[in-house]
């Protein structure tokens, strides 16, 4: 029997970093290693093989673009075509990696497993925590029970739509706040917490109509994101119509919260056009519905998983990432 293939895609990151000064561990530069370096320097990873190796981008995840995201998502759906392709991993930068996780689930939905990987220690450090990493996001990616795309980081698995970047420096970076990790790895194996994402019978013929979508269009829809604080006043949002944005994310208060100057700048935006959706800036929880609703709910994402969900919408795509497990 042939053994199916994992594609690994690199993009770059800290995972592929390099430090000028090997004692430290946050005095590096992101995206220095080619993939096909990081993964030939992997003690024991051969033995998930075998691999197709690409390198997709080569950037610090801030930087990230939706040109990158584009090229990205076309690259893992036309793996996902193949048949001999069991699972793929992407390795990527930790600052926006619960962005990328988010948009590849919205618009590919793919029942087989994409695992998304990183790390928060230069590939040189003394005690780089990327390998084992990567060993887990492999382990993950053949298993038969994945699908859908996930994130692998410290031993756990967590799902892209709940998945947030939790700590500046810690090697356990990531949480999945109430609704948990979906599983997790230890001594090379996989415990399961709770459901994968679901997948839709349609999806794959959705993912396609998708990235046609994606080719075709060059410009994205200006979508931002402005945040609920004390003394939060109209002008931003003014600013913001006068440039013409066609979305605003407000990253609101507690249970979605607006300060009333903030909140008629946004009603006069919304009545102008504008898409407002209301999200909350607390980590934790979802904003729940209420009688006089005068925006769009955030479906518990984050402000900026919602930023992206409304950039689709507005393009026409097919989001199917809303179907929470
Ligand atoms: C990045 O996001 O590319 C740099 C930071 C990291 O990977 O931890």
């Amino acid at each position: 029997m042939t053994i199916q293939k994992i594609v690994i895609l690199g993009t770059g990151g800290t995972i592929a970093g390099l430090t000028s000064n090997r004692s430290g561990n946050t005095d590096y530069t992101a995206a220095q290693l080619g993939v096909n370096q990081l993964v030939a320097a992997i003690p024991g990873l051969g033995h998930g093989g075998p691999f197709v190796v690409e390198q997709v981008a080569q950037i610090d995840s801030k930087d990230i673009s939706f040109s990158v995201w584009t090229e990205l998502a076309k690259r893992v759906q036309q793996h996902l075509l193949q048949e001999d392709v069991a699972g793929l991993v992407v390795t990527h930068g930790t600052d926006t990696l619960e962005e990328t996780a988010y948009f590849l689930q919205a618009v590919l939905h793919p029942s087989k497993p994409v695992v998304l990987t990183c790390a928060m220690r230069p590939a040189d450090a003394p005690e780089p925590d990327g390998p084992q990493n990567m060993r887990d996001a492999v382990l993950v990616a053949r298993s038969p029970a994945a699908r859908g795309v996930v994130v692998v980081c410290a031993g756990h698995v967590h799902s892209a739509i709940d998945v947030q970047k939790t700590h500046t420096s810690r090697l356990n970076a990531f949480g999945s706040g109430d609704a948990g990790v979906i599983g997790s790895i230890e001594e090379n194996s996989l415990t399961k917490v709770r459901e994968w994402p679901s997948s839709e019978p349609t999806g794959a013929q959705k993912a396609i109509e998708n990235i046609a979508i994606l080719n075709l269009i060059h410009i994205w829809p200006r979508v931002e994101i402005v945040m609920n604080y004390a003394g939060a006043g109209a002008g931003l949002v003014d600013a913001l119509v006068t440039q013409g944005v066609q979305g605003l994310v407000v990253a609101g208060t507690g249970n979605g919260t607006v300060h009333q100057a903030m909140e008629s700048a946004l009603l006069v935006a919304q009545a102008k056009g504008v898409h407002v959706v209301r999200a909350t800036r607390c980590p934790e929880g979802r904003v729940l519905p209420r009688a006089d609703d005068v925006f769009s709910p955030s479906h518990g994402l984050s402000p900026v998983k919602a930023r992206i969900d409304l950039m689709l919408q507005l393009m026409g795509i097919s989001r199917q990432a809303q179907v929470r497990i």
